[in-house]
């Protein structure tokens, strides 16, 4: 999942940068000093914010003391060891004491809360007043394939993500939520809600192949039970085949996906 979440973060870098450009905008009235990341994963927000808001702290806020250490060596590497503070929490116990913050960071981690009504309410009571959360979300994992690989069944990429959605739905219910009216219930102003649709073509980062590599294997364990024999099959060689057909050798990937920002603040003097 480490793996993942940073591949992520490296092939996605111009969303991200398009992102923290967007929020800077957004923010230029009162550039964020400290930035609270809730579920920071390996930092993928933590990272891109104080690189874009070089006067900020960061506090990255996740259930995993593995990737709150990854973060540590990360943040040692980059040289902003001073900037970056981790706090390991259960959201679904309680919210930790991390003081406030002017910028909120929340993605891809409400919708796996169990209770995501209970820490907007936290999250509030935690911004300054005039300070923004921004959430961004996704509905699905990206997809990278072509109907037809030349292996297999065509429409493998589809059947999975039909399958993802079905188990998601049970698992993961808050999972493709609109939040504008969640969080204006928390007591947010929605200041933007903005779409970015992304559709990478080649030439692709560099990463792209891993990439596509580390989400189809997650997605062939979580639906071992649920796919055909041949299916599976295909989904192995595109995995782990070091010839043609392998996804680290294909020239035929491409990255899709969407990602929604909603962009709230807590209205000042409140
Ligand atoms: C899909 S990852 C997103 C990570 C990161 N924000 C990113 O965009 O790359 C979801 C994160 O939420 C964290 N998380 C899930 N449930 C949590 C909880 N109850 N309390 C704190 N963090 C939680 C997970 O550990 C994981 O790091």
């Amino acid at each position: 999942m480490a793996e993942l979440l940073d591949l992520d973060a490296e092939v996605l870098h111009s969303y991200l940068s398009e992102l923290t450009a967007w929020i800077k905008e957004l923010t230029a009235d009162r550039p964020p000093r400290r930035i609270l990341d809730v579920g920071s994963g390996t930092g993928t927000g933590t990272f891109a914010l104080l690189d874009r808001f070089d006067r900020a702290d960061a506090t990255a806020l996740d259930l995993s003391p593995r990737f709150l250490h990854h973060i540590g060596g990360k943040a040692r590497a980059l040289g902003v060891a001073d900037r970056v503070r981790t706090v390991q929490a259960d959201l679904d116990a309680a919210w930790p004491s991390v003081g406030t913050a002017d910028l909120v960071w929340a993605s891809a981690s409400l919708h796996h809360l169990a209770d995501p009504d209970r820490v907007l309410a936290e999250i509030f009571t935690a911004i300054d007043p005039g300070g923004f959360l921004i959430v961004a979300e996704l509905d699905s994992f990206p997809r990278f394939l072509p109907d037809d690989l030349g292996i297999g069944r065509p429409g493998l990429e589809a059947r999975c993500h039909a399958l993802q959605a079905e188990r998601h739905a049970a698992l993961v219910p808050h999972l493709g939520s609109d939040w504008g009216p969640r969080l204006t219930k928390a007591g947010f102003t929605i200041e933007a809600e903005r779409t970015f649709p992304i559709a990478l073509t080649p030439p692709l980062p560099a990463a792209t192949g891993r990439y596509a590599q580390a989400t189809l294997s997650r997605l062939r364990s979580a639906l071992a039970d649920r796919l055909t024999a041949d299916d599976l099959s295909t989904l192995d060689t595109l995995t782990t085949d070091d010839g043609p057909h392998g996804l680290l050798n294909r020239t035929d990937l491409t990255v899709r996906t969407t990602r929604t920002i909603w962009a709230a603040r807590r209205p000042a003097g409140e």
